[in-house]
């Protein structure tokens, strides 16, 4: 019995949905789902191509790529391939869906020959012997001159551009977000929203798991705050931690695997370098104006590996005669007590 429900409800969730996404109030399959399952101006439907489609009252049908019923957003492409082209005439007006981000962005239709720099031509909408490229840099726009302007348009984008897009194909994903109804917080604490009786616009969320919502508000953010909190500062250490081991072994050109297991195990580390006194004792000189080097070759210190600057005192250790900046060997002398170029131990 409990097998034969169970394939009863694969059947169903099989024939129910095209194939992504999972469609949930406030959305439904206007086709195969009753309307108490869905709210106003959330129909979708499936096409030939098993995609779901949600149509918009003055555009047309667009292919629903995905929904976060958390965030109430949606992204969405064009069943067609050309998305630019929708774009033209996009119009979100008697739906309920705005974009997340809006850019404005420009399109131009230029001859062919026109296009010598480096922009980014839209493929679906450009013929043999013109091409269109949109733009959202007020720079490009000004500075097009021998193209005929189409228009300037709002694109929901999928992220915000903090500079301005030179060219784009905009062949990404529109994302779009909706206000009504707002079911954010119920699905967040896992229950299930829905139209509350016979209403059409009122909603209830139904089903929210136990253990959830028995725990006060406030003992919930207790939680969160003690637990929380020292997990992220502990994160962070560990970071600033593994990071400065990082940059020991890059500076150091140290094996990795020796390097890794303390890194692992910090605890196990032996700091064996040399003593200060020894550090202290080894030869310094101060770089004059003409940069004379000890060894003319070496124009770069080996652990930082900046260029030596005039006033900059080196060191040499001088068993074998390398050559640092002043302060980084004697950090690195403190932590080892072998020559960071050649592994030889300087004298103790
Ligand atoms: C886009 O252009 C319209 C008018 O052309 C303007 O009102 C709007 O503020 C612009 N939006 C952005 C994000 O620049
Ligand atoms: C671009 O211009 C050509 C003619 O030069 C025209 O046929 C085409 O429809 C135009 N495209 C757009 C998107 O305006």
């Amino acid at each position: 019995m409990k097998i034969l429900t169970l394939f009863v409800t694969f059947f169903f969730f099989f024939f129910l949905l095209c194939t992504e996404p999972v469609i949930r109030f406030p959305f439904r399959i206007r086709t195969r789902q009753n309307e108490s399952c869905g709210y106003q101006g959330f129909d979708l439907s499936c096409d030939g191509a098993n995609q779901t489609i949600l149509e918009l009252p003055s555009s047309g049908q667009l292919t629903v790529q995905a929904i976060e019923y958390a965030e109430q957003e949606i992204w969405v492409n064009d069943p067609e391939g050309c998305l630019p082209k929708r774009l033209l005439s996009l119009d979100f007006s008697g739906s309920p869906f705005t974009g997340v981000y809006n850019q404005n962005f420009t399109f131009f239709n230029c001859s062919s020959s026109y296009l010598t720099y480096d922009l980014n031509p839209i493929a679906c909408l450009s013929g043999s012997n013109y091409t269109v490229f949109a733009t959202s840099s007020p720079r490009v726009v000004r500075n097009v001159s021998s193209c005929v302007l189409v228009k300037t348009v709002p694109v929901p984008v999928e992220w915000p551009f903090f500079e301005q897009v030179l060219s784009s194909d905009l062949s990404n994903h529109l994302r779009l977000q909706w206000g009504t109804p707002r079911c954010r917080r119920c699905v967040v604490r896992g229950g299930r929203c829905g139209l509350k009786g016979n209403s059409t616009t009122e909603i209830e969320c139904t089903s929210i798991p136990q253990r959830v919502s028995g725990i006060p508000r406030g003992a919930r953010y207790a939680i969160v705050v003690g637990v929380g909190v020292p997990a992220i500062l502990f994160v962070l250490g560990l970071l600033c931690f593994l990071c400065g081991r990082v940059k020991s072994i890059v500076r150091g050109r140290r094996p990795i695997i020796g390097e890794f297991a303390t890194a692992v195990a910090p605890h196990s580390v032996v700091i064996s370098g040399l003593d200060r006194v020894v550090i202290e004792s080894y030869p310094k000189i101060v770089l004059g104006e003409s940069k004379r080097l000890p060894k003319p070759d070496d124009s770069t210190c080996p652990i930082c590996l900046a260029d030596y600057q005039p006033k900059e005192t080196l060191k040499t250790i001088p068993q074998c005669n390398h050559c640092f900046h002043a302060d980084c060997i004697d950090e690195w002398l403190r932590m080892n007590a072998t020559c960071p170029v050649c592994r030889n131990p300087p004298p103790q």
